[in-house]
């Protein structure tokens, strides 16, 4: 039976295993999905002995990403961009392609979420620069927005994305973030700001307007204090649980031959 698996280190928060099994069990598929907990000193060996052994791809996940690119024998231009890869497919020689799909899975919920929305109507504005924010942002260029609000609490690293994403994106300084909100009609969190403790999501929201989209990559809880003042200001509001869904697509119909529906039945058992 083909197998597929998710690789990392620590792995056994990751709820890929949960969504793939799910989807293999709901269309009665053969197949397995693993979580894989591997090292970084293992990772080449044990990517190059995975086809060997029946795995017909496999996701890749936290610490992983970036180093994967260097083992893949053809990394996809979209990978190439964001500096990462999440989702690798094994040919039937051996060979290694490498792809991410956060991007896709991050348009696919907006999608879903929010049918209305148009990319290029406005400004988007999006807060954090680390790992995911590169595929956010790619993906919003790709659908067709045209002026980025950049925000992050360490500025380089925003002033870094600029850099290879763009003209299209403006930094400004996370003590000014309230401010970019006002006149964007699309606004991402890729922080890990929460709703308490020390990491709590403290920039001033009274800019947000009625009618903009407004997302957030964190999913726990679904309802972030974000999506929650975005959502009484009047905004549309599409919460992260879908994009990590989404993003599970592409992958799973590659190695399995069938895609597989986002639905609340899915997100129902994502959320037990
Ligand atoms: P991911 O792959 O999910 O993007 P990451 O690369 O670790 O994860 O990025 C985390 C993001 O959350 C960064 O933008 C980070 O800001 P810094 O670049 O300044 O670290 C942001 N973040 C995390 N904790 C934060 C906090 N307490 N205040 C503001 N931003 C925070």
């Amino acid at each position: 039976i083909p197998l597929a698996g998710v690789i990392g280190c620590p792995i056994s928060h990751s709820r890929s295993p949960k969504l793939h099994k799910f989807w293999l069990a709901r269309y009665g598929l053969a197949g397995d999905y693993v979580p894989l907990h591997v090292t970084e000193a293992d990772l080449p060996g044990v990517i190059r002995a995975l086809p060997k052994m029946g795995f017909v791809g496999a996701n890749v996940t936290i610490p992983h990403k970036v180093s994967v690119l260097s083992i893949a024998d053809q990394v996809s231009d979209r990978a190439t961009l964001i500096g990462a890869a999440n989702t690798l497919a094994f040919g039937a020689d051996g060979r290694i392609y490498a792809d991410n799909t956060d991007g896709y899975g991050f348009l696919a919920n907006l999608r879903q979420g929010a049918p209305d929305w148009d990319p290029s109507a406005g400004p988007a504005a999006v807060l954090g620069a680390g790992g995911a924010a590169r595929a956010v942002i790619s993906s919003l260029i790709e659908a067709g927005t045209k002026e980025i609000y950049l925000t992050n609490r360490t500025r380089p690293k925003a002033e870094t994305l600029r850099h290879d994403f763009g003209s299209r994106i403006t930094v400004v300084d996370w003590v000014q973030a309230g401010n970019m909100l006002e006149d964007a009609t699309t606004v991402v969190n890729t922080t890990s700001l929460g709703m308490t403790g020390a990491a709590e999501f403290r920039v001033p929201l009274d800019g947000l307007r009625r009618g903009t989209v407004v997302t957030d990559l964190v999913y726990t809880p679904l309802r972030t204090k974000l999506l929650q003042e975005a959502e009484a200001a009047g905004c549309v509001t599409v919460d992260g649980l879908g994009m990590l869904i989404h993003q599970g697509v592409p992958g799973f119909e590659r190695w399995f031959g069938r895609r597989p529906e986002v639905d609340d039945l899915v997100r129902q058992e994502m959320l037990s």
